[in-house]
């Protein structure tokens, strides 16, 4: 089997190109135990939403591999189940947005409507496929004004193939595995033994070693934040002692199984409720800082409700793009991540494009001197005054 340690990107581009479906890595790594760089403690998080795919179609093997080449801590994913009852890496219910499953006429006849979180959807339903059929489809972008030259390169992978990507990185990469839709997921996919789909994603989970509380020693060695909204918060948190994040939806949109309003879980009672069972949370950016015509308006104190919690912040999505940057950053991504690290205070930061944020911080790095402007110009004056000297 291949390590992908050894092959360039590029390179890892062309063969799966031709290596659509097929499972790509050992599972599990072989190479667990050799020493490998820690994860840095000592910056806020690049977490990699759902890989770099402002460059490359998301949650696909070379997504987050580019990821991971790009400096990402993180790597985070979306899970869902098939009708054969796998765990997938994949970000909407139905297939219809970013495959190409429009163009397989053999699946025509399985579009049906759902009802989803009290909406009625049509399209193709993952929990309608199986592995091996979703196999056979490939992703595309989202976004129509990303590059499309990836669009249908790649397969949908399986959360044990995601895990590998991380597990077989040439230095420690967390995962961020988001449990998706639980309510539909158990009402459309059983599994043999009667379990549950929490159970399954916390089995694989403990299967690959992600266990102990956060910076324990285990949680130091194979790195995780599980993500959920509200859902089963009490009974997630007795399978596993991992690190947990409350997703924050958007103002108008309530929890998925208890119906509890934005202004509900922002409280400082719910704050004090939940640091028994999360480490932090996970909110919209423009819920913590407030927008109008594309101009930021009111920082709420969100923030500093959560640490005074002792809860973690981890806001979501940041975008390089002009359509998703407000007026008051100047169209430039530095500036914004600038303003959201230096001035809200995060603790860590979900990216579309991982490898501008590690830039940003690595360039904003007062332990990296020779990147330091003041530093350079010092250095420029001992040059000149050595000059004059002699
Ligand atoms: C969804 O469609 C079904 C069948 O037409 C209908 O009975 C149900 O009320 C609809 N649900 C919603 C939330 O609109
Ligand atoms: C959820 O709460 C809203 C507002 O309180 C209410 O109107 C709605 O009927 C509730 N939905 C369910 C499914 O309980």
């Amino acid at each position: 089997m291949i390590s992908l340690r050894f092959i360039p990107f590029l390179l890892l581009l062309s063969f799966f190109g031709e290596a659509v479906g097929r499972p790509l890595y050992q599972l599990p790594s072989k190479i667990q135990d050799k020493h490998l760089e820690p994860l840095q403690s000592f910056r806020p998080y690049n977490i990699a939403h759902r890989g770099s795919n402002g460059e490359i179609p998301e949650e696909t093997i070379a997504a987050y591999t580019r990821a991971i080449e790009e400096g990402a801590d993180f790597i985070e994913t979306d899970i869902l189940a098939t009708k054969d009852g796998a765990l997938i890496c994949f970000h909407d219910v139905t297939l219809d947005a970013i495959t190409d499953i429009a163009d397989h006429k053999e699946f025509a006849s399985r579009k049906t409507t759902y009802e989803v979180q009290g909406v009625n959807v049509t399209g193709w339903f993952i929990v309608d496929f199986t592995l091996d059929e979703l196999k056979t489809l490939t992703v595309k972008q989202r976004f129509a004004f990303r590059d499309s030259q990836y669009n249908g390169e790649f397969s949908i992978i399986t959360f044990e193939e995601f895990i590998s990507i991380a597990l077989n990185a040439n230095r420690i990469v967390g995962i961020y595995p988001e449990i998706k839709n639980p309510v539909l997921i158990n009402q459309h996919v059983k599994w043999a033994d009667g379990k549950r789909f929490e159970d399954k994603f916390v089995e694989t989970l403990l299967k690959y070693g992600y266990k102990g509380e956060y910076k324990s020693k285990e949680w130091k060695a194979k790195p995780v934040f599980i993500v959920f909204r509200s859902n089963f918060l009490v009974y997630i948190s007795k399978l596993t002692n991992s690190p947990k994040i409350l997703l924050i939806d958007d103002v108008d949109i309530p929890t998925q199984d208890t119906n509890q309003t934005y202004a509900e879980i922002t409280t400082d009672s719910y704050f004090a409720y939940i640091k028994d069972y999360v480490v932090g949370i996970g909110p919209w950016k423009d819920n913590i800082v407030l927008t109008k015509n594309n101009h930021l308006t009111v920082a709420t104190d969100l923030v500093a409700k959560a640490h005074a919690h002792n809860l973690q912040v981890h806001p979501y999505t940041f975008r390089n793009e002009n359509q998703f940057l407000h007026f008051d950053f100047h169209q430039d991504p530095y500036v914004e991540y600038d303003y959201w690290v230096n001035f809200i205070g995060v603790d860590g930061l979900f990216t579309d494009f991982t490898g501008s944020l590690h830039q940003y911080q690595e360039w904003a790095d007062p332990s990296k001197p020779e990147k330091n402007l003041p530093n350079v110009l010092s250095k420029i004056s001992a040059v000149i005054s050595s000059y004059k000297h002699n």
